[in-house]
């Protein structure tokens, strides 16, 4: 696809070696005990789908929702829309987002399932754009390095557009405000 709005970052091809070889790494750290895979709404949902599709090892599934406060140029609180119905006590916990940026959505998720005592909690991101981080951490899984663009499709948005786009591109022009739900 071509167009003038959009720059390729990614390819559908490079994305799916990329979410295979993700795989085989959590299937090899899981070395055969089930996990508890829980995906961060919207973003994740078709790299979650392509994941736990080529997951050998066993899993159990469920979905949280955050919503960040003054994002963007003054980063801020996050706060949990919507928790996990499963439980994480003596879980073997994988957290799966699409793109960690400044980090403070992952450092709540972390913190907020290791409360509930779980035996391992591990986190993967399709893009890691570590150039805006703002906290410590650091992915345990990650498919791609990015560098400052603001990156959409394959499941990211900008203003809920461009979500269903098969691959993963930069936006090739300003971001509009209510785009910013994530920075860029
Ligand atoms: C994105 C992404 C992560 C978060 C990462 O979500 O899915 O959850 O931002 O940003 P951070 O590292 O700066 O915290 P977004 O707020 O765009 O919502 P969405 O997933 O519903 O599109």
């Amino acid at each position: 696809m071509s167009r003038k709005d959009l720059i390729l970052l990614h390819s559908p091809r490079a994305i799916e070696e990329a979410v295979a070889g993700l795989a085989r790494a959590i299937d090899a750290d899981a070395g055969g005990r089930p996990l508890t895979v829980i995906g961060v709404l919207k973003g994740s949902f078709i790299f979650l789908a392509d994941l736990v599709r080529k997951l050998q090892t066993p899993l159990s599934l469920d979905f949280v929702r955050v919503k960040s406060y003054g994002k963007g140029v003054f980063p801020g609180e996050v706060r949990l829309i919507k928790d996990v119905e499963i439980p994480l006590h003596r879980r073997e916990v994988l957290i799966v987002d699409d793109i960690m940026d400044t980090g403070l959505t992952a450092r709540f998720l972390m913190r907020h399932a290791r409360k509930r005592r779980p035996r391992s909690c591990r986190l993967c991101v399709l893009l890691d754009k570590p150039s805006r981080r703002l906290t410590r951490i650091v992915p345990d899984y990650s498919g791609f390095v990015i560098p400052d663009v603001f990156a959409v499709g394959y499941g990211l948005d900008c203003n809920e557009r461009y979500r269903g786009l098969p691959a993963l591109y930069a936006l090739n022009q300003p971001v509009p405000a209510a785009g910013r739900s994530r920075n860029g």
